[in-house]
């Protein structure tokens, strides 16, 4: 900050977690632009035309990557712009500068490799940051050359051209964007001379990426249209955590002093050491990465919720608790290790301090109530106690209960059970794919659990379906259904307009039966069967003769729900938050169709 400040930029304070209420773009801040998207588009800043900070960030996109040695869910991105004001050259010299001098981060020149936008879309190769970038290195004395379109990095060679997946950057779908350079340090020169492919290089953790300057020319529509602005911006990031690495000289993130009080804690309640083994570190490294990341979302005002931001922290707790696990801690302890978080944090982000009482009752509420469904997911497993664990039950044991297959695995050797870790691999990636494709479109920074999304809205359909015929009568079936990961829509026969009055006793129902914690349990029977024990279902041809019934069972163990389905359901009612119609019309004639949606 510093630094920038000598440069004329105004010091700004790092913006909230959750984006303004006019952008719902994103479930988090995701980079330090996104609170200045009004300013990147032409609004006035008070604090002038050059501002630079450091913002708290979350990217939930990379959360299965947590655990090696760079991935963060939470991090600190350090950030200078340009409203309009200065363009490229000063923004990369100041970047040498900064990278270089010994004053500044004294970083060795001759480790340091950029990347800059080769040209794609229609959009013309950046020909102007590559000789600014040729020039900036020739002054500190360096021969340097271009990369050719084999991105391989041999004799000279230091600049890299690459595409718009690698140097094109953009928050989201639409707004601010433009052509960026970004800035990789070698992080073991004891292998002798960086040679050979560039994303080869990144990928072995041979170089990193430590910062990203981009040159803000447009504006992206909905249309997909590429708007020049009419002063271009400056926007860079770069993020505390990696910088400290490599000035530190460590090879990871996580052994630096960010880190090092948190890794002190879990080692004290664990009693384990941090190097015991690459389990150990991955699961250290969990814990404190998702601790962290919960202790600022919840002093930003999330809550664990079922649906948005909410879900995104309940699920860094679960994993916490769940790798916590993996250490043999059996007693809550995330509110020991946030304590350590706030004492680290807490001077620099007052808002850790203030909230310090609220954090830490959310945390240990959450974390008793998850160990709960932990057991339950143990009575399971011994349920499942025979000569092998499929690796179907293995999956259904990570999914539901949150039994890593680690956890799986050593319960089953204690057993002297092998575990089908293959077929768990299989179904994972089947899950990953649905995952994927219901949620294409929604920006990285977000949920990415759209295929659970999927299967609440499946469960909560069955138990609308229900209590439509409660209401309405047993006239009702379901014609039709249609389930996206925002709503699920559901057409039934009734020949008339449901009143408000029944649309809310039907709400009521359904989130009774929430508010009960139903499991949802499935059987496999014929159809013939399934028709005999009033299943509810669309009889027809296409189910085979095979089908899976679906049944929420009240504790005095009267029937909800009955429904043949091919799934994929809730484990148990209470994942599904909070049960809205948002609509009721007319489908066609004797149908009428309810749009509704989980909260
Ligand atoms: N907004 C750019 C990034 O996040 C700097 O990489």
């Amino acid at each position: 900050m510093e630094f920038f400040a000598s440069k004329g930029h105004t010091i700004i304070p790092s913006a909230s977690l959750i984006p303004r209420d006019t952008d719902a773009s994103t479930l988090f801040t995701t980079a330090g632009m996104h609170p200045l998207v009004p300013y990147l588009l032409g609004q006035e800043h008070p604090g002038g035309k050059r501002v630079a900070n450091v913002q708290k960030c979350v990217r939930t996109g990379d959360i299965d990557d947590v655990g090696d040695n760079r991935h963060c869910t939470f991090f600190e991105m350090m950030g200078n712009w340009s409203f309009g004001d200065y363009f490229k050259k000063e923004a990369i010299e100041w970047s040498f500068e900064f990278l270089t001098d010994p004053k500044w981060l004294g970083l060795d020149k001759n480790r340091l490799y950029v990347t800059v936008f080769k040209g794609e879309n229609g959009i013309p190769r950046d020909e102007e940051a590559i000789s600014i970038w040729k020039k900036t290195f020739e002054n500190a004395g360096m021969n340097v050359a271009v990369a050719g379109e084999d991105e391989i990095i041999n004799g000279d060679v230091r600049i890299i051209p690459l595409g718009i997946d690698d140097n094109f950057w953009i928050a989201g779908a639409t707004g601010p964007c433009g052509g960026d350079t970004e800035m990789f340090y070698d992080m073991r020169p004891e292998e002798g001379k960086l040679e050979g492919r560039f994303t080869d290089l990144v990928d072995s953790f041979r170089i990193m990426e430590v910062w990203n300057n981009v040159f803000m020319e447009f504006n992206k529509t909905a249309e997909g249209k590429y708007e020049k602005l009419s002063k271009p911006n400056v926007d860079t990031g770069m993020g505390v955590e990696r910088t400290l690495a490599v000035i530190k000289g460590e090879y990871t993130v996580f052994e630096t002093e960010l880190f090092k009080p948190l890794f002190e804690k879990i080692a004290e309640i664990s009693g384990n050491d941090y190097g015991d083994s690459e389990e150990t570190k991955k699961a250290f490294r969990i814990i404190a990465d998702h601790v962290r990341a919960s202790v600022f979302m919840l002093a930003d005002g999330v809550t664990p919720l079922n649906t948005g931001a909410g879900y995104v922290l309940r699920r860094l707790i679960r994993r916490a608790v769940r790798w916590g696990k993996v250490l043999g801690i059996e007693k809550d302890f995330t509110v020991s290790v946030a304590e350590i978080v706030i004492q680290k944090f807490g001077d620099f982000y007052p808002e850790l301090k203030k909230q310090r009482e609220t954090i830490f009752a959310e945390l240990k509420k959450e974390e008793e109530k998850f160990r709960k469904t932990l057991e339950n997911g143990l009575r399971q497993f011994n349920k499942l106690s025979v000569a092998a664990i499929s690796g179907k039950d293995a999956f259904d044991l990570y999914q539901t209960y949150g039994f890593p297959l680690e956890l799986t695995i050593e319960l089953a050797k204690e057993n002297g059970i092998v575990v089908d870790e293959k077929e768990f691999d299989g179904e994972l990636k089947k899950h990953q794919e649905l995952s994927r494709t219901a949620s294409a479109g929604m920006f990285k920074g977000g949920l990415q659990d759209s295929g659970q999304e999927t299967a609440r809205l499946h469960t909560a359909a069955h138990l609308l379906l229900a209590s439509l015929r409660k209401v309405l009568g047993n006239h009702v079936f379901q014609k039709g259904s249609n389930i996206t990961p925002e709503r699920l829509r559901l057409d039934f026969s009734h020949p008339e307009k449901v009143t408000p009055n029944q649309l809310s006793e039907v709400e009521n129902i359904v989130n009774a039966a929430i508010e009960a914690e139903l499991e949802v349990i499935s059987n496999e029977m014929t159809l013939q069967r399934a028709k005999e024990i009033g299943a509810m279902g669309v009889f027809e041809s296409k189910y085979g003769e095979k089908v899976t019934v679906y049944s929420i069972v009240a504790d005095d163990a009267r029937i909800v729900s009955m429904e043949i389905c091919g799934g994929p359901h809730a484990k148990n009612t209470r994942e599904l938050g909070h049960f809205k119609i948002q609509k009721e019309e007319a489908s066609s004639s004797g149908v009428r169709r309810i749009k509704a949606i989980l909260e």
